[in-house]
């Protein structure tokens, strides 16, 4: 089974990728909402939340992990990794590819306070765009918007002006969405930016990390959803950021472990 986690809703923009990738593979999906969002908090917090959910994981069956949360995985994939015997695929801020794509030489990066303070993402910056601009800038309320299901309108226009006027301003051709929520706000992100920006959205590369764990495909693949939330609330949200999937979404209670 190939086990997913997120602080939220967010992780559902990998999971339709691993999914569209991998249609006859059993999926576990955790969104972690009780204790969304993930990127205002310590290392240490974090970490500890993504070993509890990584154990839940391996518990029911899971063969290989995808952190599908740019914090979680700039916070703990490694001490994952050196703790658990299984293969664990993080996703962090694809900087690489925007350096690639970008011809004005500045980019702009969306992602989590978490994501953007550590030496994970310096380093990736040394390794990848050390001659280039790279404007970075943390929004939290685009989380908040996307769990309560909120894709436009003018919250979004406003969060959108907000944070990224500055980098539109130095003239950014490439804009990377370096959280796995910020996909679901691609569409209202690409009608009020200019149409020369181009996203740069990980998700599909994952996916096709996953395809090369060779995991054995399933006679009766399974989708299994699960949250440490309201299972209503992220079933409701869900249905709408992600309606080609189908599941009963299911509640986790952690307090017992
Ligand atoms: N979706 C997550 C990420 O990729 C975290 C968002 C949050 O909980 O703050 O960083």
């Amino acid at each position: 089974m190939i086990g997913i986690l997120d602080s939220g809703v967010g992780g559902l923009s990998v999971l339709r990728e691993v999914k569209s990738l991998l249609p006859d593979h059993d999926i576990t999906y955790i969104g972690d909402n009780s204790w969304c969002p993930y990127g205002s908090k310590s290392y240490e917090e974090i970490c500890a939340r993504t070993f509890a959910l990584t154990e839940k994981l391996i518990a029911l069956g899971a063969e290989v992990i995808v952190i599908a949360c740019n914090s979680a995985t700039i916070a703990a994939i490694e001490a994952l990794r050196a703790h658990f015997p299984i293969s664990f695929i993080g996703m962090e801020p694809g900087v690489k590819p925007a350096a690639k794509h970008t011809k004005t030489g500045t980019i702009g990066v969306l992602a989590t306070q978490a994501s953007l303070r550590g030496d994970k993402f310096h380093h990736l910056i040394a390794e990848h765009a050390k001659d280039l601009r790279v404007i970075t800038q943390p929004c939290p309320s685009f989380v908040e918007l996307i769990e309560q299901g909120t894709l436009a309108g003018p919250q979004v226009e406003s969060a959108i002006t907000e944070y990224t006027s500055t980098m539109i301003n130095a003239e950014a051709d490439v804009i990377i969405l370096g959280c796995s929520h910020y996909p679901f706000l691609r569409p209202a992100l690409a009608q009020q930016l200019p149409e020369n920006i181009h996203f740069i959205d990980t998700g599909a590369a994952i996916a096709r990390r996953v395809s090369e764990q060779n995991l054995r495909p399933s006679a009766t693949p399974n989708l299994q959803v699960l949250t440490t939330g309201d299972p209503a609330h992220f079933q409701n949200i869900a249905s709408q950021l992600v309606p080609e999937l189908i599941f009963t979404c299911q509640l986790l209670d952690l307090s017992n472990d």
